[in-house]
């Protein structure tokens, strides 16, 4: 049988990690990919607090040790002194993915003017996409319904496994030189 793949995602948010309120964001992120992504799957979930090296060391715990293929952090994106979700991210990933923070930021000003605001970001650490969200529960959605068509590629030209999505919600996106099967 083969294994699911695994799929990591972090709340960031000081309050949510000290329980003063209920996380609504991780288990939105894992209700997206569990209506997406067809390809059988598992979620570990944490919620950690706005501090650069606690993030990172999550990141690379969910990336290195746990083998997700894609790790989703929502909150810590904006301007305040304590987001520092996208500098915990560049810490840890070899590459940076600019145009997913650009395509989430520009679909998501349909929504928002303050859209703007944040300084999400995306990254690949091995064989693991990192896609940084902001913390507004509604905003999972509209950001992943942005760019994810451009995810399970991603995760094919790093290594990872072959990821199927349902195609009435997001058609992935493969190009036909690639040679993929669908
Ligand atoms: N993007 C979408 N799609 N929907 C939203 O409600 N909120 C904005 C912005 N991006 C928002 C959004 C706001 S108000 C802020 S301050 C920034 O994301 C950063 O949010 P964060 O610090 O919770 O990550």
């Amino acid at each position: 049988m083969t294994a699911a793949v695994r799929i990591g995602v972090v709340t960031v948010s000081d309050r949510a990690s000290r329980g003063e309120y209920e996380d609504r964001g991780g288990p939105a992120v894992v209700e997206y990919v569990d209506r997406v992504l067809v390809t059988p799957h598992e979620a570990e979930i944490h919620v950690v607090a706005d501090e650069t090296d606690l993030i990172s060391e999550t990141l690379v715990h969910l990336a290195d040790a746990a083998g997700c293929c894609l790790v989703i952090t929502t909150g810590g994106t904006g301007p305040a002194p304590r987001d520092v979700t996208p500098e915990a991210t560049e810490a840890v990933c070899e590459r940076m993915l600019p145009g997913f923070g650009e395509a989430m930021r520009t679909e998501s000003l349909r929504f928002v003017p303050t859209a703007i605001l944040s300084r999400q970001t995306a990254g690949t650490r091995g064989g693991c996409l990192i896609v940084n969200l902001p913390g507004s529960p509604k905003a999972i959605a509209e950001c992943l319904d942005a760019v994810f068509a451009a995810v399970p590629y991603c995760i094919d030209l790093v290594g990872g496994p072959f990821l199927e999505t349902d195609p009435d919600h997001i058609k992935a996106f493969r190009p036909k030189s690639s040679g993929a099967t669908s």
